[in-house]
């Protein structure tokens, strides 16, 4: 199936999509971004991932986005290409322009979106684990906002690749373990699950926001406090959550070894949770 985008309001396959090359998404990556996942026809979450876009899209300052718009687009290219498994991804830029860095004073903001099957690349790793590759965080300091600058996360990711890893861990010069290039981090301390509060430092993630939520209602108890590489020696689980990966159990860093080097009883039950939560939400 191919992939199906809609440009500016027209409907078109992604691989007629054109943009000009004056655009400031393609010359500065002005621009912010949203990857929805499609379950069986239906978007997981989407509330939230537009209340994130609209949230970005307001800390960049670009106005005239209509997000309910524009999420009845993604419904109709949705349902157009009848896709079911699929992902979604959305980019908004301040549009074409005159190249000089401040804001132009006539610029209509570019609103690409397009669905793509899903062919899920974690399916192994989910049950397996993997490992990741501790890489310096040298991102900008507004993390929280899903912009498309990701220069850092493409390298970081790449070196942990030629590592044989699934994900990169960003690591602060003091040990903080911040996030995933495209993931949120957490650990298991003691019984309880441990994730870095939301900062300007990470992503309020989609997925950590739903986990949370998760290891409430299953009285696992949470904290929301940074982990350092000096605790990876006493922790007995570390996972991974995002979009695409949804759950996914962490079993090395580096060439250590976490717990006894297999998926812990705490990350299997929050991967039961969010199975059930998403079959909730396609019987709903
Ligand atoms: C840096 C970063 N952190 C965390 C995440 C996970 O966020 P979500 O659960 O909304 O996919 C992403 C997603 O792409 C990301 O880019």
């Amino acid at each position: 199936m191919q992939a199906l985008a809609n440009l500016n309001g027209q409907q078109m396959p992604l691989a007629e999509v054109k943009i000009p090359a004056l655009d400031r998404g393609f010359l500065f990556g002005d621009a912010v971004y949203e990857v929805l996942r499609v379950y069986q026809g239906r978007p997981w979450l989407a509330d939230e991932h537009f209340e994130r876009l609209a949230r970005s899209l307001q800390a960049i300052r670009i106005q005239g986005v209509d997000v309910v718009r524009l999420r009845r687009r993604m419904l109709e290219t949705i349902t157009a290409g009848r896709f079911q498994e699929a992902t979604v991804y959305i980019q908004i830029t301040r549009g074409a322009a005159a190249r000089s860095h401040s804001f132009p004073a006539q610029a209509t903001p570019l609103e690409l979106l397009y669905v793509q099957e899903f062919d899920d690349p974690y399916r192994s790793a989910r049950l397996t684990g993997g490992a990741v590759s501790t890489q310096p965080d040298s991102r900008w300091d507004r993390c929280d906002i899903k912009s498309t600058n990701l220069l850092a996360n493409v390298l970081a990711m790449q070196a942990a690749k030629e590592h044989d890893c699934v994900e990169a861990l960003f690591c602060l010069p003091d040990g903080a373990l911040t996030e995933g290039t495209h993931t949120s981090f957490f650990g298991v301390l003691e019984g309880a699950v441990l994730t870095a509060p939301n900062s300007n430092a990470i992503l309020p993630g989609i997925t950590r926001g739903l986990l949370l939520k998760l290891a409430a209602s299953a009285k696992i108890p949470v904290r929301e406090q940074v982990l350092k590489r000096s605790d990876l020696g006493s922790v007995s689980e570390l996972f991974l959550t995002g979009t695409t990966s949804e759950i996914l159990p962490i079993i090395r860093v580096d060439d250590q070894t976490i717990g006894n080097g297999k998926p812990g009883p705490i990350t299997r039950r929050l991967q039961d949770a969010y199975q059930q939560a998403v079959a909730d939400y396609l019987r709903s």
